[in-house]
């Protein structure tokens, strides 16, 4: 909790205490954390168990940590979980607005995708990105 409040706002997508325990009692959801909760973030595999991509979420990294490359090696690291699932595809989104996070996405290996309007909330469009695992 403490960690996605120092790094998003409601117009973000921050989750509420709810959301979290909901993600940390999922199955089919895991959690990378960084160093002592310097950045986490939470990787979703498919419902169906057909589906050959999984789902980045949440990436996030405390301010007094940044610009050290550690949310290039959470994504790494997820990268990593993800093929050792048998998954091929690895799928994100994020704010229109996030150029940080969309330069960090595009150093990955991201491409992006369709536009997600409103996705954030009214105004707040989302983009969809994908890379090839
Ligand atoms: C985006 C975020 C996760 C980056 O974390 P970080 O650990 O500082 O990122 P890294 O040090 O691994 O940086 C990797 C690359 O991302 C890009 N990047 C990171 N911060 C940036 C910034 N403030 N401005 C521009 N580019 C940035 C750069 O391309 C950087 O590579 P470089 O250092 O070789 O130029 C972090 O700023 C954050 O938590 N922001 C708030 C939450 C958020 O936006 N999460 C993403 C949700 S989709």
């Amino acid at each position: 909790m403490a960690l996605e409040a120092r790094c998003f706002a409601a117009y973000d997508g921050i989750f509420n205490r709810r959301q979290l325990r909901a993600l940390l009692a999922n199955p089919r959801a895991a959690w990378l954390i960084a160093g002592p909760f310097a950045g986490a973030a939470c990787l979703l595999v498919p419902a169906n168990g057909h589906g050959r991509w999984g789902r980045l979420y949440s990436l996030a990294v405390d301010p007094r940590y940044r610009k050290q490359g550690i949310a290039k090696d959470l994504i790494a690291a997820s990268f990593d979980w993800f093929r050792a699932q048998g998954l091929t595809v690895c799928r994100a989104e994020v704010k229109s607005d996030n150029l940080a996070a969309r330069r960090l996405y595009a150093a990955m290996g991201f491409v992006e995708g369709a536009m997600l309007p409103h996705y954030y909330g009214l105004g707040e469009w989302g983009l969809r990105l994908s890379r090839d695992l």
